[in-house]
């Protein structure tokens, strides 16, 4: 959503929470902004636009304590007034999260002689710490915080106190100590190079860093321990390595990816985990695979193959959607949440919901320390590494291995250890796949088109869903994802000459079936295409396809690993063959944590 920072005790903060933005940019990019303590007053810049508009703002300033935040949008257009910090009286204050009270707290305060500058629902947060401030900041803090209701990460500047205050509410934020500079951030590669120890604030923290020490209390002023533990090897602030863009770079890095998502999961005992939680219920009688865009389609791909294989009802569900059901999960029920950042607040909220039905909660996710590992009973690691790019490729790919490994411990330790085996050799396949593949011809393809509709058939078909959100994303080309035999029930009224059609087959028992949707297109005077595993698509369908793109075959269960690939790179070209920005496409950020 938004990314904070704060820093005090160092040279020059400006120059610090400015890298510490650049890191943080992937989370949002409409505007950014950075406010500084220097002589006891507060001075900033804040600009609409990528992080680097405020780069000459931010070399003038100086002092030794500081906030900054990089924004995505909710409440007011991304402009200069709505970018943060936010600045008022003896204040400063950067915000990740949603007040969702602040219409009723804008009210009081107006009526009050408080005078807004900006539209977002954030600027309430530091007219209300001028309302109770007459002196003790902690007191001021600790009255603001009680009157907000939604979620907030925050970083406080206040005139007079060298230092920061962070607070923690359902938004991450983390703490840590470099030397004699006190850090917080709303993720740890922002800290990698700064802070050497670390803390992962809980939600009801506040943190007051200050004179080389962090004093921690809660939301009712009681103190609270402070646990420092090294910044983890795998927190490692990421640099492009000679790739043009992100998106690229962390393509290539998928067969990386599963390796150590399979390691993790043998590391971290998840088999014993999850066998034990049957166990203790007498055996799942269900299970609610959930998630939110990419990670939706690797739950959607998990419960094709878990169904047949444990004969129990599975199903995925959009976190959005569950969430507002009644009755959805029980104690019988295996409720595994995906999330990449293990941020998004549709899937933490979808897990809490779950949770307090009784189900048992699983957590696959790519991020350790985050808000749905804190609601899960089981974690199940996803070992992508640091994810920059917005558009999600690795972490999809560890995601589903991460999936497969869950479902076959489920079944028993033979489907378990043949899963293993089987993810041996992914990686192989995942380089294959990533540097036979011939793309320019099919990227080029897409960026004439004036539609691509991906299709495919069982496990495929949430490939094709996947295919279809990537494209999108990064390129901004429209079109959608389908069940093949959908395709003519309705949708194919927008198929012409100008759309195209890529048919995705894994599977040779349905390739016939994909086949025919594909006739149906030509008939129309569709153009059509095809990625497809070795030896599993009809010769007259290659030879009559635009392009066709072949890849390694394996288990239905993974292959979803590496057909997925091709589409990710067709993305990728297809959006710098039409002078898109892939890493940071427009109007997103890497993790949506408002509803
Ligand atoms: O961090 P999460 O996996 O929970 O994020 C869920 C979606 O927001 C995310 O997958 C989004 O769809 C990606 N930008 C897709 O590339």
């Amino acid at each position: 959503m938004c990314g904070i920072i704060g820093c005090t005790g160092v040279k020059c903060a400006s120059k610090i929470l400015y890298k510490g933005l650049e890191d943080l940019e992937y989370r949002g990019y409409d505007s950014a902004g950075i406010a500084v303590l220097d002589g006891g007053k507060i001075f900033s810049v804040k600009r609409r636009g990528r992080v680097s508009e405020i780069k000459s703002g931010a070399e003038k300033l100086r002092g030794t304590s500081g906030i900054g935040h990089t924004r995505w949008a909710t409440h007011g257009r991304p402009s200069d007034e709505n970018a943060h910090p936010h600045t008022a009286g003896a204040f400063s204050v950067v915000h990740n999260g949603i007040i969702e009270n602040y219409a009723v707290l804008r009210e009081e305060l107006v009526s009050e002689g408080h005078v807004f500058s900006s539209q977002t629902d954030s600027e309430v947060v530091v007219h209300l710490l001028n309302k109770y401030y007459s002196g003790d900041l902690k007191a001021a803090v600790l009255s603001a915080v009680e009157r907000l209701k939604g979620a907030f990460a925050l970083c406080i500047l206040c005139e007079g106190y060298e230092g920061f205050v962070a607070v923690k509410y359902r938004n991450p934020i983390i703490v840590g100590v470099g030397g004699d500079a006190l850090y917080a951030a709303s993720d740890m590669p922002a800290l990698a190079g700064l802070a050497e120890s670390v803390a992962v604030l809980k939600d009801g923290q506040i943190a007051f860093a200050s004179e080389g020490k962090i004093t921690l209390c809660d939301f009712n002023g009681g103190a609270a321990g402070l646990s420092l533990s090294p910044i983890p090897a795998a927190a490692r602030s990421t640099r492009l390595g000679g790739f043009p863009h992100y998106m690229i770079k962390e393509i290539n890095e998928i067969p990386a990816a599963v390796k150590n998502t399979v390691h993790a999961f043998t590391e971290e005992k998840c088999y014993a985990a999850l066998t034990r939680a049957a166990k203790k219920r007498g055996g799942f009688k269900d299970i609610i695979l959930c998630g939110c865009g990419t990670a939706y389609h690797s739950a959607l791909a998990a419960a094709y193959t878990a169904e047949e294989l444990l004969g129990i009802p599975v199903r995925a569900e959009t976190a959005g959607e569950f969430r507002y059901k009644k009755s959805a999960a029980n104690s019988g029920t295996l409720f595994v949440a995906v999330s990449q950042s293990g941020e998004t607040a549709d899937t933490v909220e979808a897990a809490r919901a779950a949770k307090g039905a009784g189900a048992c909660v699983a957590a696959v996710t790519n991020v350790p320390y985050s808000a749905l590992t804190g609601v899960a009973d089981i974690v199940v690691p996803v070992r992508a590494g640091t994810e920059v790019c917005v558009a999600a490729t690795k972490s999809y790919c560890g995601q589903i291995a991460a999936l497969a490994l869950t479902v076959t411990a489920l079944k028993g330790r033979q489907a378990y250890i043949k899963m293993l085996a089987e993810l041996k050799d992914i990686g192989a396949k995942c380089s294959a796949a990533i540097s036979d593949c011939m793309v320019e011809a099919a990227a080029r393809a897409c960026a004439s088109s004036s539609g691509v509709y991906f299709i495919g058939r069982g496990i495929d078909y949430p490939v094709a869903l996947e295919g279809s959100l990537k494209l999108k994303e990064v390129s901004y080309v429209p079109g959608e994802g389908y069940p093949a035999g959908e395709l003519k029930h309705g949708t194919i009224a927008l198929i012409d000459g100008g759309t195209l059609t890529v048919a995705v087959i894994t599977d040779k028992t349905l390739a016939e079936k994909t086949a025919s949707a594909i006739e149906q297109i030509y008939s129309r005077g569709g153009r059509a295409a095809v990625v497809y595993a070795s030896g599993c698509a009809p010769e007259n369908l290659i030879e009559r396809a635009e392009f066709a793109i072949e890849v390694p075959a394996s288990s239905d269960s993974i292959s979803p690993i590496v057909s997925v690939i091709p589409l990710q790179l067709i993305a990728y070209r297809t959006a710098v063959i039409l002078g898109r920005d892939p890493d940071k496409p427009r109007n997103l950020a890497k993790s949506v944590t408002v509803e």
